[in-house]
This record gives structure tokens, C-alpha cells and sequence, in this order.
């Protein structure tokens, strides 16, 4: 088995990495076995299966990544369907780089303001440059902390426009129950009715990316 491999990765901190990288692993962990690969040296998506009230099953296996990038990929690419890495706050960390010249699809959240957009556009540059060494990449941004969909939609539009990158159609609405999702441990699938639409947004920007 060889496995298709996402990255979740922004310069900016706190746009919502750990939270779609884990939310995202745990959906497709429901299509064919899935891993997140922990690139923060925070330790972000490490701490959250800690919070779990059953540590011993997970919302989604985490793996450390210790050395490069790729050599964690490869060591483990072959024991599950999805990867899906969690970057680090920065470019300037080599593991960005290295998870860009190694995955099939990046995922590049973003909060819904220009400022917040603007701040994104070190990350395209380098979805340019590792599109030399990986010609396959994908990327697209993601929409998080959405608040009134429709309007805001509409004010970004022109923003959007400014990067070559494109953004998915799904993003994900500003809701309480991701911070619970992450204070419990858990992912918003295993919340019962209170995840209901977070998870429906989560397998929206799932069916969007699979479908790429
Ligand atoms: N859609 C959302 N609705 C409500 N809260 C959210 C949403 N997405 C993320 N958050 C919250 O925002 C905070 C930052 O999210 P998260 O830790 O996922 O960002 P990050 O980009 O991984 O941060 P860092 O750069 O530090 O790694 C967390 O408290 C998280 O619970
Ligand atoms: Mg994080």
C-alpha cells in the first residue's frame, strides 16, 4: 500500500493547522487507515491524543516526526492509506520544505480577513518552488473561522484572486466545538450530534480534496 499524503501548513500561527490536520485525519481515517505525522516541534497534535479520555486508542495514530520529513514518510508510508502532516508555524523550518517536496496535496489554511491572506503569500512561494523537484503538488487554501459564509465569501473574492494558489469551496465556519473537539481528545466525528456540522464541513473539504 502506498499511501496519499497531505500536508497542513501556513507561516502563520494559529490559522487552524492542527485543528484541520486532525479533523481531516480523523475523516479519512473513516475511508482506508490514516496516521498524522506531527512536524511541530510544539508538539500540537501530540498533545491532543494525550488529552483523550482513552490514550490508548486515539482519535488517529500521531507519529513524531524525529529526523527529515521524507525519511518518516517513507518509514511508515506503507502501514496506512492517508498521511496527513502537521507543519510547524514557519518557512523558515527546513521541515516545511521538506514536507512540500514530499506530499501529493497541501492544504494551506487561512482566516478570512486580506491581512490574514496577505501574510499567506511566503507559503505560495514555496508551493512554486517545490513544484520543481515535486511537479505533482497540489495545493489549495482552506477557509477556517468562517462566520457568515456568504458575505464573506464575497469580500475575499478580490483577495483570492492575488494568489495562483486556488482555494477549495468548503471551508470550515467558526465553531466552539473544534476547541472541545481538541480539549477532549477527540475529533468532531466523535462528538455524536454536537459535531454534526463541523463534521459535515470536514467531509466536504474531504470529498473536495480527494476528488482533485
Ligand atoms: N474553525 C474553528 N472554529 C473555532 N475555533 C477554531 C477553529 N479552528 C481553530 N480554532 C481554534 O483556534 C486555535 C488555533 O488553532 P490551531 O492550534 O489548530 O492553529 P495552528 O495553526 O495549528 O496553530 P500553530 O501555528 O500554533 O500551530 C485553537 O484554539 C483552535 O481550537
Ligand atoms: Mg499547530
Amino acid at each position: 500500500m502506498s499511501s496519499r499524503v497531505f500536508a497542513v501548513a501556513n507561516q502563520k500561527g494559529g490559522v487552524g493547522k492542527t485543528t484541520l490536520a486532525v479533523n481531516l485525519a480523523a475523516g479519512l481515517a473513516r475511508r482506508g487507515s490514516c496516521a498524522v505525522l506531527d512536524a511541530d516541534p510544539q508538539g500540537s497534535a501530540s498533545g491532543w491524543v494525550r488529552l483523550a479520555t482513552t490514550p490508548s486508542n486515539p482519535v488517529v495514530p500521531v507519529i513524531e516526526v524525529m529526523a527529515g520529513v521524507h525519511e518518516t514518510v517513507e518509514a511508515v508510508r506503507d502501514e496506512y492509506r492517508y498521511l496527513v502532516i502537521d507543519c510547524p508555524p514557519s518557512t523558515d523550518s527546513p521541515r516545511v520544505a521538506q514536507a512540500l517536496g514530499c506530499v501529493d496535496c497541501l492544504l494551506i489554511p487561512v482566516l478570512p480577513s486580506p491581512m490574514d491572506l496577505w501574510a499567506s503569500t511566503r507559503i505560495e512561494d514555496m508551493v512554486k518552488a517545490a513544484r520543481s523537484g515535486n511537479p505533482g503538488l497540489r495545493a489549495f487554501l482552506v477557509l477556517n473561522q468562517m462566520e457568515a459564509r456568504n458575505a464573506m465569501a464575497r469580500g475575499m473574492e478580490e483577495v483570492f484572486r492575488e494568489f495562483t494558489v486556488p482555494a477549495l469551496r468548503s471551508g470550515l465556519a467558526r465553531r466552539a466545538i473544534y476547541r472541545t473537539a481538541a480539549l477532549e481528545g477527540r475529533s468532531v466525528y466523535d462528538l455524536g450530534s454536537r459535531g454534526e456540522s463541523a463534521a459535515k464541513e470536514i467531509e466536504s473539504v474531504i470529498a473536495e480534496v480527494l476528488a482533485a
